[in-house]
């Protein structure tokens, strides 16, 4: 506690109750463990994501759990389907925090990639990002707000063949992230970003079933040596991401700004 500082409890800091959050990509995997774990903490939830019966099916359990959540359909591939969401919400409807999590897992050998695939993949991974980031930051520009994006620890440490594309677009994520840090630090904004590894969601579930179906020895072995560099000795579930989302959100982090933060069992550490 800094000694000019009233002490304030550590309940207080986690409570998020009368702020909204938006969360892209929440229909699935660590992004709907977010949209839980913060509509526990009290925050009213925007749920952002492509996939529209997904959303409809967390909306619901949320309403069972006794927090009613947003939920908006757009493409995040489609600059102007981002520009459109945030002319409709309206100047009391903003959220106080952007959550940044919607991705594409984009596998392709590097000699095969054309500019189609590598198009996709950025605008989904980083350029989304991009303007989502700048909507917000206009719209809140006098206030200030909360901004979490998710990267990975393969944009530190390239581990799997036939990642160049998605590592890439991860890594402008970190140089985005830490530019805009910078730059809108002193007009009240945190920005920070998470580097998961090794949590386990629907799309690695399905990613690693292919690599055993295909039963490539290369590919068997990389997944053996991943597995041998998790310090924790096992993957990690997206609630255990979640939490680390709502941690940066709160006031228990609010002198952490720009940070790289990675969730990943000690993958990067070992
Ligand atoms: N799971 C991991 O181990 C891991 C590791 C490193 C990074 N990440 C990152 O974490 C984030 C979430 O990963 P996950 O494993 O939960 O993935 P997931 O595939 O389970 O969920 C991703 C969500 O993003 C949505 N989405 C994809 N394209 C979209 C588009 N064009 N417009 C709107 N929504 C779109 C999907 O519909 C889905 O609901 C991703 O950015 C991913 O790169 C995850």
């Amino acid at each position: 506690m800094s000694q000019d500082s009233d002490f304030i409890s550590t309940n207080a800091l986690l409570n998020l109750e009368g702020q909204r959050v938006l969360i892209t990509g929440a229909a699935s995997g660590i992004g709907e463990a977010m949209a839980i774990r913060f509509a526990d903490a009290g925050a009213e939830c925007i749920l952002l994501d492509i996939d529209q019966s997904g959303l409809q099916a967390l909306a619901a359990q949320l309403r069972e759990q006794g927090s009613e959540a947003a939920i908006a359909q757009v493409d995040l591939e489609r600059k102007s389907q981002i520009d459109e969401f945030w002319t409709a919400l309206r100047d009391e409807d903003l959220p106080d925090i952007l959550i940044n999590n919607a991705g594409v897992y984009a596998l392709k050998d590097y000699l095969d990639i054309d500019k189609t695939f590598l198009d996709t993949t950025l605008s989904v991974n980083l350029e989304s990002i991009f303007w989502m980031c700048q909507n917000f930051i206009k719209r809140r520009l006098r206030t200030g707000g909360v901004i979490i994006n998710v990267s990975t620890i393969e944009a530190i440490l390239p581990f799997k063949k036939d990642l160049v594309a998605y590592g890439t677009s991860k890594a402008g994520v970190i140089a985005l992230t830490r530019g805009l840090a910078r730059d809108y630090g002193p007009h009240g904004f945190r920005i920070n970003v998470i580097l998961p590894g090794a949590i386990k969601t629907p799309s690695t579930k399905r990613l690693m079933k292919m690599a055993i179906q295909k039963f490539k020895v290369d590919l068997i072995k990389t997944g053996y040596d991943f597995q041998t560099r998790l310090a924790l000795s096992r993957w990690g579930v997206p609630d255990e991401v979640a939490r680390v989302a709502l941690f940066l959100a709160s006031d228990l982090a609010v002198y952490v700004q720009g940070a790289v933060l990675p969730v990943d069992g000690g993958f990067l550490s070992s």
